[in-house]
């Protein structure tokens, strides 16, 4: 049963996503759609001279202008772009040096576990996960030498939630140390979730899914408040090179204006999806935030202005019957990702998070039953004749 009310959503997200770093006269044409830059290097006036841009990897004008809209979304002061979601999380940890240790919740995507698992190791970067919904087994974790605390809410694929402000006001007792609280916001966007406003350090990005939406571009990015945090982050753009091209930046700033309208509909529809599946017989659990059955229902209430199209449910049966299922959709596509217009069905345990030991998968509850849904914005009626079909198809 679809649950409570979620935050009222504060007037101007939509007027920022249109306007927020695009004035026309910046340029000295007075264009109003941003123009995209694809020159690599700037004339200089004089040696070292010169207009705010000498090389396109330490700066680009197309680039600027979405970061500055980025920002904005967030009531941040500092946006950075990056090639991907995982070159945001990879700059976040190159910020880390050899000795230090981080906390990161156990449910996130398979890349950045992998990232943490495989790589961030080699560099002497120590690393606990856990159930960061459980705060005292945060507050147990931590060391004199935890420097980072990186949470995803709601987690991928359980759909479990983080309640931002309590880890947020735990790393502030360790005000010496220093760490710092990143939250992935991919699965919310900051339409429906603004982290710096629970007390968060830094807010992380894949721009690959909502905020672009359109399924066309790969892109990332991480907001702060924080000067220090920011300047670190900018010297690793340029230092490291994960940078975004021009092009995909215009993308994603078009993509922006869309944002507000997109993201009801997603909300909209995945509601309706989710009440659906929870009275089908052949549907074990669903997981979704706005249910009142979601375990974590009233942090929800409490940190987020609404749910975006991201849930998960279990099918009663095991490999067989999932496969059946996902192969019987037509609408929906069997396909990685999510965020896009388009829905998106897959089966976490053999595509999304292969990569997560098997043992530690089981023990998350991500079995062959748990099926990903990204619903998309296609006709509601259309998605859940859709999912009739394909449930009574697992069935036979
Ligand atoms: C929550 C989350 N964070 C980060 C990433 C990585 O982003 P990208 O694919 O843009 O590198 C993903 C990708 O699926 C994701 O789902």
């Amino acid at each position: 049963m679809e649950g409570g009310k979620f935050k009222p959503q504060p007037q101007g997200f939509a007027t920022k996503a249109i306007h927020s770093g695009q004035s026309a006269e910046q340029w000295s044409s007075h264009c109003v759609v941003p123009p995209i830059v694809m020159s690599t290097t700037f004339k200089q006036d004089a040696p070292s001279e010169h207009r705010g841009f000498e090389y396109g990897r330490s700066g680009n004008p197309t680039r600027n202008v979405l970061e500055t809209c980025l920002a904005a979304l967030d009531n941040g002061k500092y946006g950075i772009a990056f090639a991907s979601g995982l070159g945001a999380l990879t700059a976040t940890l190159s910020m880390m040096n050899a000795g230090d240790h981080m906390i990161v919740s156990d449910d996130v995507y398979g890349g950045t576990g992998r990232l943490i698992r495989n790589l961030a190791h080699r560099f002497g970067i120590e690393s606990v996960f856990l159930d960061a919904t459980d705060i005292n087994s945060v507050r147990k974790a931590i060391k004199k030498t935890t420097k980072l605390i990186l949470v995803e809410t709601p987690t991928n694929p359980l759909m479990k939630v983080v309640d931002i402000q309590l880890v947020a006001d735990l790393a502030k007792e360790y005000k010496a140390q220093g760490i710092i609280v990143a939250v992935d916001n991919t699965f919310l966007s900051p339409y429906f979730q603004r982290p710096l406003e629970l007390g968060a350090d830094l807010v992380i990005y894949s721009l690959t899914k909502y905020m672009n939406g359109h399924s066309d571009v790969i892109m990332g990015a991480a907001i702060t408040n924080c000067a220090d945090i920011h300047s670190q982050l900018r010297f690793l753009q340029n230092a490291t090179g994960i940078v975004p091209s021009p092009f995909d930046c215009y993308q994603v700033n078009r993509s922006l204006k869309t944002l507000s309208l997109r993201m009801q509909q997603h909300s909209k529809n995945s509601i309706a999806v989710a009440n659906y599946l929870e009275k089908h017989p052949f549907v074990k659990s669903v997981l979704h935030p706005g249910l009142e059955s979601h375990p974590q229902h009233q942090i929800v209430l409490k940190q987020t202005y609404g749910h975006s199209g991201i849930m998960s449910f279990y099918i009663k049966g095991g490999l067989e019957e999932s496969k059946k299922f996902l192969k019987a959709l037509k609408v929906f596509i069997l396909a990685e990702s999510l965020g896009g217009y388009e829905s998106l069905a897959e089966l976490p345990s053999i595509m999304t998070h292969a990569s997560v030991p098997a043992d530690e998968r089981l023990r998350l509850g991500i079995t062959d039953s748990l099926i990903r849904l990204s619903v998309g914005l296609e006709d509601i009626e259309d998605l859940i004749q859709d999912l009739e079909q394909a449930l009574k198809a697992a069935q036979i």
